[in-house]
């Protein structure tokens, strides 16, 4: 009979550092649900939010068959002004959050007389006010884990799903006129 590996509930850990939840937003469909995928593949925990719950559970389901990684699903509307802030309650309590994707966003196409203002607000709210205050509210963790990712982070983009990303050495800030 075959036997199934259980699912990692830990933090993937390198260089002996626990490097966190994934927080992707917008991970129902396209390039959210695929980067849900590749983190995954390397072992992380993760975190997907969306407005759709089947689309998220399905693809929760899939990544902890085929790679035994936690994953939690919030279903959230992140243009909606509490949004935000309620995702970064639900997220904090599964644990810290070491990466966000802030993937969520849409985009409004024709000529800008001709679209609806409500239209217009909700892309703001999603494409900027989210991703702000996700961003702002996560800060307070990532600074208190700051050493530990400083001194691992060669190591995790080496680990990350685009091995491309390499951190800049650290270079001497200039200004132009
Ligand atoms: N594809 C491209 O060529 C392209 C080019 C430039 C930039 N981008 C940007 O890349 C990102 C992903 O693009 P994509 O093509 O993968 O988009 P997509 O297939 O339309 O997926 C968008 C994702 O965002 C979620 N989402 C939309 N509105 C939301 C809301 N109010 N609250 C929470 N989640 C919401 C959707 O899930 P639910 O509907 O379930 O909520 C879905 O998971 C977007 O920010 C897009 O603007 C894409």
């Amino acid at each position: 009979m075959a036997t199934r590996t259980k699912i990692k509930l830990e933090p993937l850990v390198i260089d002996g550092h626990k490097v966190g939840r994934v927080l992707i937003t917008g991970a129902s469909a396209g390039i959210g649900a695929e980067l849900a995928r590749a983190f995954a593949r390397e072992g992380h925990q993760l975190t997907l939010v969306a407005r759709r719950r089947a689309k998220l559970e399905g693809l929760a389901a899939e990544l902890a068959r085929e790679h035994y990684v936690d994953v939690r699903t919030i279903v959230q509307d992140l243009a909606k002004p509490t949004g935000p802030a309620a995702v970064v309650k639900a997220a904090q309590a599964d644990g810290h959050i070491g990466i966000l994707v802030n993937n969520a966003g849409v985009i409004d196409v024709g000529p800008f007389s001709a679209s609806r203002t409500d239209a217009l607000v909700n892309m703001a709210n999603l494409n900027v006010r989210a991703l702000t205050e996700l961003t702002a509210s996560s800060f307070p963790a990532w600074s208190s884990a700051a050493s530990a990712a400083s001194s691992t982070s060669p190591r995790s983009l080496r680990s990350s799903p685009f091995p491309e990303w390499r951190p800049m050495p650290p270079r001497r800030r200039t200004c132009s006129p």
